[in-house]
């Protein structure tokens, strides 16, 4: 199945693994990518020297193109730290359990890690870097400069129109459906949406687990898929069995786009925690401050299988996930699925 992104990134299949923070590690990326599909390393959960180890042995397994992703917005990236404070506060309050318990967001509670972890990834030059939330032009020209491709993830069209005018290769639209931080505009409209608008590839994400989601996001325009939810139930995948388990268990409605662990909209399972702060959303901090109420709640899910607290990013494709797989099958699961589906269509 060629498409403008297999030619961009020289890949087989046009299925990208999202950059999922904790879940995708390298693990995850090597299956994705030694499978034909591209992995992306979850890159905002490393400490940068781990953040450069974990990317050594991604290399040392795989010699197929592989991707990062990282989180660049203003507030991690600049001295001015206003919103850091009730953070560090918690930070420096905690004890080493309970800091073991927030490992996944250390490089983002750690002042100038995120600026460390650029000139990480830049050296080490994986074929191409997604960033999400903002698209600084000068680190765009930066990766260029090193060869590196740039994708943007964005849940709106002017998000889509701001990369590419940054300097973006590609870009990722993500429909409110998809799990993790999500905007709130469905797939269905947000991706034609953005091919109108914009004249590089179009990645579609957003409620898509399977081929026909991704014949769907072929038809819609889109040059390929950026999938998340699908695989955290995936073998490869970090995370606790009973995490993966709801994933393959759940339905769509069992989401919700809550602002109660990090302060931004987040598509994760509804629970008693999420459900605390429904009435409450006017006491709810801004991003990432509200890391700092939630605390270790951030990582329980993942690590604990806290079902009743924890975090748990997952998508309204849910509903057609039934089992956990090895992620290299779903990726050419899927593709057999879409080209049956797309060769029937066709005639
Ligand atoms: C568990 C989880 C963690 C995520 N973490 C990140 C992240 O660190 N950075 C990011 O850009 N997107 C993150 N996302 C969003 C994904 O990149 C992707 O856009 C989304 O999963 C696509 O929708 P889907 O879940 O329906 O496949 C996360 C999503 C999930 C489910």
């Amino acid at each position: 199945m060629k498409t403008d992104i297999t030619e961009l990134l020289g890949i087989e299949h046009p299925v990208l693994s999202a950059g999922m923070a904790r879940v995708s590690q390298a693990d995850l990326v090597v299956a994705v990518s030694n499978a034909g599909g591209m992995g992306c390393l979850g890159g905002v959960s490393f400490m940068p020297p781990e953040l450069q180890a974990e990317i050594r042995n991604i290399k040392s397994r795989c010699s197929k193109p592989f991707a990062v992703n990282l989180l660049l917005p203003d507030v991690l990236t600049s001295d001015e730290d206003s919103g850091w404070a009730p953070v560090r506060e918690l930070w420096d309050s905690l004890s080493s359990a309970d800091r073991a318990k927030l490992k996944g967001v250390e490089a983002l509670l750690t002042k100038g890690a995120v600026r460390d972890q650029i000139e990480v990834v830049i050296d080490e030059a994986p074929a191409v870097i997604i960033l999400t939330f903002a698209t600084p032009r000068d680190f765009i020209a930066r990766c260029h400069s090193r060869g590196i491709l740039v994708g943007a993830l964005t849940g709106s069209i002017g998000g889509a129109r701001k990369a590419e005018e940054a300097g973006a290769d590609f870009v990722i639209g993500q429909g409110t459906e998809g799990g993790g931080h999500t905007g709130h505009v469905g797939t269905m409209a947000l991706i034609p949406g953005i091919v109108d608008a914009v004249s590089i590839p179009v990645l579609a994400a957003g409620g898509i687990s399977d081929g026909r989601g991704l014949a769907a996001a072929l038809a819609l325009g889109a040059s390929g898929v950026w999938m998340g939810t699908r695989f955290i139930a995936s073998e490869e995948a970090y995370g606790h069995d009973a995490f993966k388990q709801r994933v393959v268990d759940g339905q769509s409605k069992d989401t919700v786009l809550t602002r109660s662990y990090t302060g931004k909209p987040l598509r994760a399972f509804r629970n008693d925690w999420t459900a605390a702060w429904e009435d409450r959303t006017g006491e709810i901090q801004g991003f990432p401050g509200q890391y700092a109420v939630a605390g270790p709640l951030v990582e329980t899910g993942y690590q604990d299988g806290d079902m009743a607290q924890g975090m748990m990013p997952a998508g309204q494709g849910i509903q057609t996930v039934t089992e956990i797989l090895p992620a290299g099958r779903i990726v050419t699961d899927m593709v057999a699925q879409a080209e049956s589906l797309l060769k029937r269509l066709a005639r």
